[in-house]
């Protein structure tokens, strides 16, 4: 057949528009569209070869449980059209489970059953517009916190660009979840690496570590954006570094514009309680940027644009 008659046009379809993500709450599941699919399925987030083609990709609010199918109503006949299921294998946990949607509802059941909790130490709560929030930072070494880990990282791939999958073998890594406590739901995660520096001989000899902190993923689900959550997150998160004593510094690798503007606003809040902005001038002394600084844990790039924030507020 050639491919005029074909008509290819008819057999492709936008991989964004076809991969519909859901998560499930207590009365259904909400719904969502992915921002890339190009790690899945090319740099052209295109597939070729189905039509009228959709990809369920949905998740249990609680265990994170997947479940995915594929639908279509009619595939060319070709070998060189690819078999949507094992691509999406080679991204999801083995436990996913394909098309039989009874089968995942009672596995979800059973996990609940057996007692299933949030693999992880709890390290820190808050309350936030009635609802209470905790942050766990899941043992990726352990079985059941690495199965979580396997769950959650294909959302990095399909909402931060140029996301990747961490190495989970390298002990280096930390993962955090956000959990919503009154609806038993995850709500984001973050991923940090920790880099030791040398701290110099004398600390080095005194068996003092010093980490530099650097948060490399960091999502709220799209259904529970621009709530203030993203901003909790990070700033519960640094909090919790500023006062561990290894921890010299946090930084961020390849912060996008939004994750820029919520850090900058969290950050302006706490030095809001422990700065004096009347301190904050044009002429100020280069030794007290540099103290002040290192006692707030922040890397020179960002407390020098949160100088700048400042002066420029007091401007107006
Ligand atoms: N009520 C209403 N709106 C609020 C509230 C509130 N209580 N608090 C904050 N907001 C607004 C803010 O003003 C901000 O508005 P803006 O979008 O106009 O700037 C917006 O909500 C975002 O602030 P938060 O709600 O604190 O942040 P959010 O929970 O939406 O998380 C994040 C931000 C993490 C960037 C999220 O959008 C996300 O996961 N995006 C997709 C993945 C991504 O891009 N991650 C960052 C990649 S970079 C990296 O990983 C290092």
């Amino acid at each position: 057949i050639s491919a005029a008659s074909l008509q290819p046009e008819q057999w492709t379809t936008s991989a964004n528009e076809a991969v519909k993500l859901f998560v499930t709450d207590a009365t259904g599941a909400i719904n969502f569209s992915p921002t890339f699919t190009y790690p899945i399925f090319g740099d052209a987030e295109t597939i070729y070869g189905y039509k009228d083609l959709v990809i369920f990709l949905c998740f249990d609010h609680f265990t994170f449980k997947p479940f995915f199918n594929v639908k279509y109503s009619a595939k060319l006949d070709d070998p060189d059209i690819v078999d949507l299921e094992q691509v999406l294998r080679k991204f999801l946990p083995e436990s996913a489970i394909y098309k039989d949607e009874s089968k995942w509802a009672d596995s979800i059941q059973e996990e609940k059953e057996a007692g299933y909790t949030i693999p992880g130490e709890l390290i820190d709560s808050f309350e936030k517009d009635d609802s209470a929030y905790e942050i766990y930072k899941i043992n990726v070494k352990d079985a059941s916190g690495l199965e979580l880990h396997k769950r959650l990282q294909i959302l990095v791939l399909l909402f931060i660009e140029a996301g990747s999958y961490i190495d989970t073998s390298d002990e280096l890594w930390d993962l955090y979840v956000l959990y919503n406590k009154d609806s038993s739901s995850i709500v984001g995660f973050a991923t940090a690496y920790n880099y030791w520096k040398y701290p110099g001989s004398v600390k080095f000899d005194d068996n003092k570590r010093e980490i530099r902190k650097k948060i490399s993923q960091f999502i709220i689900l799209p259904i529970y954006q621009g709530k203030g959550l993203g901003g909790a997150l990070y700033s519960h998160l640094f909090d919790v570094w500023h006062k561990d004593e290894e921890v010299v510094e946090v930084v961020v690798e390849d912060p996008n514009e939004s994750f820029d503007d919520m850090r900058d606003r969290a950050d302006l809040s706490r030095l809001n309680k422990v700065l004096e902005f009347s301190k904050v001038t044009p002429k100020v002394e280069s030794s007290w940027v540099e103290e002040t600084r290192k006692s707030l844990k922040l890397e020179k790039r960002q407390f020098s644009r949160l100088l700048e924030l400042i002066l420029l507020y007091k401007l107006k």
